[in-house]
């Protein structure tokens, strides 16, 4: 089947756009709310974007209201937030931060979650979250009813546990955190296998060997 994206409902192009292009990270996205408490929502439209700088990206649209979430509203007056990964053992208290309560309630609170002071940033992030990144807001393009956030990492937290003995690379069997398919499907990371380049390639990497008709290498 074929899908033209160019005149097709909003609704539609959501549902086609979040069922195939998955899994989707998910940040579980703490800021700070104008009463200074905690604010805590999932966003699975969330990357990183680059290292250097150090970039994640978030889209977040409008309530069905037309009002602006309140993740976004903070992050415009503060322009600050922290991106907690989310694994199975915060899993159920992240799907009760997505309810969409009043700006008032402090879900960190509602679901049971820890929250511990950030260092360089004012918005707190979540002890229970095995790793998380404190943001300063670089920069909000505007589109109508949806926001794309770039916010710059400036600290970042991992659990010991979830690094090697060095403390340089993840521990696959420690950090696996879970990602959003389609609807209300999950995913988690405890099914990783290695996939390396194939050794006969490597010297074109070095730029040692050009491609001949036919796929050999020369
Ligand atoms: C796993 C998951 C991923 C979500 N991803 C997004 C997203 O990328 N963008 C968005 O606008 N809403 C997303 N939502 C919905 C928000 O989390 C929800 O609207 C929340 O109530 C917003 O809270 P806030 O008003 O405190 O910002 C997601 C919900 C879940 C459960």
């Amino acid at each position: 089947m074929d899908f033209d994206f160019t005149d097709m409902p909003g609704p539609d192009k959501y549902r086609l756009l979040t069922n195939f292009v998955g899994p989707r990270p998910i940040a579980l996205v703490g800021t700070r709310s104008p009463s200074s408490q905690n604010n805590a929502a999932p966003m699975s439209f969330f990357n990183v974007f680059s290292h250097e700088p150090p970039l994640v990206v978030l889209g977040i649209q409008t309530r069905g209201n037309g009002e602006e979430k309140d993740t976004v509203a903070n992050i415009r007056r503060t322009g600050e937030f922290v991106v907690n990964m989310v694994d199975m053992s915060i899993a159920e208290a992240m799907i009760v931060c997505g309810v969409n309560f009043s700006s008032e309630i402090d879900e960190l609170a509602f679901a049971g979650l820890t929250p511990v002071r950030s260092v360089k940033i004012d918005a707190d992030r979540i002890a229970e979250s095995p790793c998380s990144f404190e943001c300063r807001l670089e920069r909000i393009i505007d589109y109508p009813r949806r926001v794309l956030i770039i916010g710059e990492v400036v600290h970042m937290h991992v659990h010991d546990r979830c690094l090697d003995a060095a403390g340089r690379y993840v521990n696959p069997e420690t950090y696996q955190p879970i990602a959003r398919l389609h609807a209300d499907n999950y995913i988690t990371s405890d099914r990783q296998f290695v996939l390396s380049k194939p050794e006969a390639l490597l010297p074109y990497e070095a730029g040692q060997l050009a491609p001949v008709p036919g796929g050999a290498v020369r």
